[in-house]
């Protein structure tokens, strides 16, 4: 999972530092912080049926917190924001993808669907694992939402050192 944590934040690097800029802009670092994304794209990408798939469950779920974070600032900017985000992305990625991707955005936080495509099925998934992990547990007990999820190393097999170095670049 180190390499895919390492290889994917490289290669989506413009895309990492726009979702960290966002999450800056609305000082926006509790449940749904960077770390939250990152972890949710992981899950993603693990969770996927095919290689192509992961890829783009990873992007999704790196993007995923749009709607919580805009919600902070002006549900008029969301497609502002989304566009920016789809502006990071490589060429290497269709628009028939982007679409799949956009889809999964607007759908994840929905119940199952049979008409789910399969970026959604992933990223549904990725996202209710991410939530049902012991960090939010240790967060609830200590009423802190905003604590620092340094701890999220072990779920990568990162270093704590290997993980402030790829945020810190991000
Ligand atoms: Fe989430």
């Amino acid at each position: 999972m180190r390499s895919v944590l390492i290889q994917m934040c490289e290669k989506y690097r413009k895309l990492v530092n726009e979702v960290q800029y966002i999450h800056r802009l609305v000082a926006f670092d509790g449940h749904h912080g960077l770390d939250h994304d990152l972890m949710v794209a992981q899950y993603g990408y693990l969770i996927a049926g095919d290689a192509r798939t992961s890829e783009l469950a990873w992007v999704a779920g790196l993007m995923h917190s749009i709607d919580r974070l805009i919600s902070l600032i002006s549900k008029q900017d969301v497609q502002t924001f989304l566009d920016g985000f789809i502006n990071c992305l490589p060429d290497s990625i269709s628009s028939e993808e982007i679409e799949l991707i956009v889809e999964a955005l607007g759908e994840h936080s929905k119940l199952n669907d049979p008409d789910d495509n399969p970026v959604t099925v992933a990223l549904k998934d990725a996202d209710r694992l991410a939530n049902l992990g012991f960090l939010n547990l240790i967060r609830g007990g200590q009423q802190r939402p905003n604590l620092h999820p340094l701890l999220w190393v072990f779920m990568t097999d990162c270093t704590q050192s290997q993980l402030l170095k790829i945020l810190s670049h991000a």
